[in-house]
């Protein structure tokens, strides 16, 4: 299943409950939460145990697997008109993530076609084949991707999109990972990515793992190395893509296009399609998670801003299409993206 360049996996399936590997504590621990309801598992998404769109969901379409199991044992035959208070908990535990949503209606489509007889085993199944096309679409995009750069010193990346990020392997990290392994890139500078510190955490943990080097920057750091130069490309991943190619993604990521676009640096885009939301036209459509301000007033549960202060904490941001280069999803690449085209790629 993984191989070099690719060692990490933070969501298994095992003993008829749902295992994740804790991000709110790595790298200091690698300690495994034990799942075996939808509402757990809701609670679990809200908290950042699991963090990343396409992880977001994964997890959320195994929880529906417990789901149910729980509504089959309460209902029977009528397991179906007591699951949907589960499915509205799961769809509410984090809003801009379109995968969540997304994986919610595929499962919704497999429920539609079953009877009143034990839904566990398919929907089990269906979880699995969502996990599993999740792996490989990343796969194909790192290859894509990494066919875009001409060899180079090093990448930009912002937040983490890898292992951790998705079902496995990595959207955005994929792309570096296959780049990497291509000999196309030589280093990755990852912005440490506030307040949650996903790239200082969780990005240089899986690539050191994984033997990819890797400098930190200070978030506000990227226009600074850009300008003195060796960066060919800036590379994210994205919570949800518009119609039109505008790009929600963690907080800092619209400064970054911003900053790529002046010093002549290219800006890439990599998510699978299930990340496209063809049904919100443009990025102002997109609903934006704001999250406590406390997040932001302190570091490892201790208040580092001076007493008084507030936050506006939004962890997301929306990149305009016009700020990208290049939007690599397992469909294909759209390059300048416009609605045309990427209704095109969409096959629509
Ligand atoms: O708040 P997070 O950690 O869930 O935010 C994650 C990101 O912003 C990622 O870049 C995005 O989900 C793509 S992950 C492949």
């Amino acid at each position: 299943m993984t191989n070099r360049f690719d060692t990490v996996r933070a969501i298994e399936w095992r003993d008829d409950r749902l295992y994740l590997l804790d991000q709110r504590i790595l790298p200091a621990s690698e300690e495994w939460v034990e799942l075996n309801d939808a509402r757990a598992t809701a609670d679990a998404i809200r908290d950042m145990v699991v963090r990343g769109a396409p992880a977001i969901g994964v997890t959320a379409a195994f929880g529906i697997v417990m789901a149910a199991r729980e509504a089959f044992a309460k209902a029977g035959a009528g397991w179906k008109s007591v699951i949907e208070d589960d499915l509205q908990t799961l769809a509410r535990s984090r809003p801009t993530a379109v995968n969540l949503f997304w994986a919610i209606d595929r499962m919704r489509g497999v429920m539609a076609g079953m009877d009143g007889g034990d839904p566990e085993a398919r929907l089990l199944a269906e979880a699995q084949v969502i996990h599993d096309e999740d792996i490989a679409a990343n796969r194909t995009m790192g290859e894509l991707g990494a066919a875009l750069i001409d060899p180079s010193e090093a990448v930009i990346t912002h937040c983490n999109t890898g292992s951790l990020a998705t079902g496995g392997y990595g959207t955005a990290l994929g792309v570096i990972r296959s780049a990497y392994a291509a000999g196309r890139i030589r280093k990755v500078f990852a912005d440490e990515t506030r307040p949650w510190l996903q790239g200082a955490r969780l990005t240089a943990w899986e690539l050191v793992k994984d033997g990819i080097p890797v400098d930190l920057l200070a978030d506000g750091a990227g226009a600074w190395r850009m300008k003195n130069g060796g960066v060919s490309w800036v590379i994210v991943g994205s919570d949800r893509i518009a119609a039109n190619g505008d790009v929600a993604n963690k907080i800092g990521t619209y400064h970054a296009a911003v900053a790529a676009r002046y010093h002549g640096v290219k800006f890439m885009v990599v998510a699978p399609s299930s990340t496209v939301d063809m049904a919100t036209a443009t990025g102002a459509d997109i609903p934006i998670e704001t999250r406590a301000a406390d997040e932001l007033l302190s570091l490892g549960g201790k208040r580092i801003a001076a007493e008084g202060a507030g936050a506006w904490n939004p962890v997301f941001d929306v990149t305009p299409a016009e700020l990208v280069d290049a939007i690599v999803t397992e469909r294909g690449v759209v390059l300048n993206p416009t609605t045309a085209k990427m209704r095109a790629m969409m096959g629509l």
